[in-house]
This record gives C-alpha cells, sequence and structure tokens, in this order.
C-alpha cells in the first residue's frame, strides 16, 4: 500500500492531537466543549479534520446546546427526514440501540449520500456505550482510490452512480407510512446521481464515492459490470490499512469528514444498549 505520511506534526496547532493510523483519524487534547471557541480553535479544528478525516475527543459532558453549538461553527446544520430524533430538537438525530432494536449501521457508508447535497460531516457523542463493543470503524477514501489498480481506475473515472435511501423506505413502510407519504419522500428526495470518484472542494484530494449502503448502480453501465466493479471497490474500501477504530466510551465525540471518509458502526454488543446523538453539519453537491 502507498499512504501518504500525516503531516499533523508539521504544523503548530493550538491544541494536541495524537494521530490513530498512518493516515486517518487523530485524537484532539486540550479542548473543552463545554466553553466557546475561539477563532483560532475553529480553524485549526477545519484544518486537523482536512488532515486526520476524522477526530475524536474524550471526557466532554456537554449538552444537546453546547452540542448544536459546536457544530454551528462548522455550517449549517440539518434534519434528517426519517431517522428519530431528540424531542424538541429536530438537528440531534438518536441513534439508540438495545435487544429490542440491534445495532443497524453496520454497513461501509458516507451519510445520507441519497441527498444531493450530502452532508459535509457528522458530530457524533456517545450517551451511553455497551461495556464492551460498539466501537466505529472509519475508512480513507482518499487512500482508497490512491491504491486503486490502474486498470479499475480508468474505469471509474468520470462514471457517476445512482444512491437511493431503500433502507429506510423499508423501515418507514414497516412503521405504517402510507404509499402517499412514500411518493412525498420520494418526490423531497429523487434519487440523485453523484461521481463514483468525488474531487473533495477544499484539499483537492480525489476519493472514492460509492457506498453499499446507499449506491445502487454506476450509470451508463451494464447492469453485470457495474455490480462486479462496485462489489471490487466494495471489497477494496474494507482494507484495514485503510481504516482506523474508534472505542466508544460516555461523552466521547467523533467527528469525521463525510466527503472522504466511510464508516461501519460494528453490531457487536447484543442485548447491551448503546446510545448516541448525530448532529450533522450540511454539505454540497459532489464533484
Ligand atoms: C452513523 O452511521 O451515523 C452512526 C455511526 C455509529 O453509531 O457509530
Amino acid at each position: 500500500m502507498n499512504l501518504n505520511a500525516i503531516e499533523t506534526s508539521t504544523k503548530g496547532l493550538s491544541f494536541g492531537i495524537t494521530p490513530y493510523s498512518v493516515t486517518i483519524g487523530g485524537e484532539v487534547d486540550g479542548i473543552d466543549l463545554r466553553e466557546p471557541l475561539s477563532d483560532e480553535q475553529v480553524e485549526d479544528l477545519r484544518w486537523a479534520l482536512l488532515d486526520r478525516k476524522v477526530l475524536f475527543f474524550r471526557n466532554q459532558n456537554i449538552s444537546t446546546e453546547q452540542h448544536l453549538e459546536f457544530a454551528r461553527n462548522f455550517g449549517d446544520l440539518e434534519v434528517h427526514p426519517f431517522a428519530p430524533h431528540k424531542e424538541g430538537h429536530p438537528e440531534v438525530m438518536a441513534i439508540t440501540h438495545d435487544k429490542n432494536r440491534p445495532g443497524a449501521e453496520n454497513g461501509w457508508h458516507s451519510d445520507v449520500t441519497w441527498r444531493l447535497e450530502p452532508s459535509l460531516g457528522s458530530i457524533l457523542r456517545c450517551l451511553e456505550s455497551p461495556p464492551i463493543g460498539g466501537d466505529t470503524l472509519f475508512s480513507d477514501m482518499y487512500a482508497a482510490y490512491e491504491n486503486l489498480p490502474e486498470v479499475v481506475r480508468e474505469k471509474v473515472e468520470g462514471k457517476f452512480a445512482v444512491h437511493d435511501f431503500e433502507g429506510f423506505r423499508v423501515r418507514l413502510r414497516a412503521q405504517g407510512a402510507s404509499e402517499e407519504q412514500m411518493a412525498e419522500f420520494d418526490e423531497a428526495y429523487p434519487n440523485p446521481e453523484h461521481p463514483v470518484i468525488r474531487t473533495h472542494p477544499e484539499t483537492g484530494r480525489k476519493g472514492i464515492y460509492v457506498n453499499s449502503t446507499f449506491t445502487t448502480k454506476i450509470v451508463d453501465m451494464k447492469r453485470n459490470e457495474s455490480r462486479a466493479l462496485l462489489s471490487f471497490l466494495y471489497d477494496h474500501i474494507a482494507s484495514p490499512e485503510f481504516h482506523c477504530r474508534f472505542r466508544w466510551r460516555n461523552n466521547s465525540i467523533a467527528f469525521w469528514d463525510n466527503r472522504c471518509t466511510h464508516h461501519f458502526a460494528i453490531n457487536d454488543y447484543h442485548g447491551k444498549r448503546r446510545s448516541m446523538h448525530r448532529v450533522t453539519v450540511c454539505g454540497d453537491r459532489p464533484a
């Protein structure tokens, strides 16, 4: 594997950061999210996010308002149209699993790619972690792209793929959504086509931008060829060399760049409770 070395150590930041793997993940030390951030801290966090792709924070016993306030430093906030939210706080997605609702985010994905303008990033806070298990894996899409065989790169360069919220459709129907409501959702969120290889709007780097949770097919390609190519890309993305792994504790936070990472929440805590709040920052149209 050809993994681009990290830059973090070469820049003086206003906080400490400990890398989690060669190219992805860094734990931030020396920031208290109960306090408003200075302009310098926000700028440094933006820089560190672009460099490390996912930032981790520990021991952040913050309120919902402080969680929202932190996220607003990075842009406007999204409201998820299908997922449950904290009462009175539509921007706070409540992700709760227990013995009656087993973990469901255990497929590689980048958030809401079924939107025309998928999110810039997500800020996930752990309210209650299982005693063991329930870690989240993150995968670096630049590294995955840069390590594609040339023959595959040539096949996917310039191609577009369709993204769909089918998994939510199944859940909505199971919850009793009417066909009229389903038609309204389909109209509000028509399946977008995004480039298979996305150029990050801030770094200019290229990364793989298809995922097994929401991508259905590559446009203008025979069905069998599209299936085979997507399947190759999904296996490739799952290579551990591109990953880091985060072990949650109560009041841990992960802030990932949705434009160049995928994540996978490991569902190995059957019967135990895992409760998270996610606040998501609006993004732009992938190019
Ligand atoms: C998500 O997919 O946004 C949730 C990830 C997690 O719960 O670790």
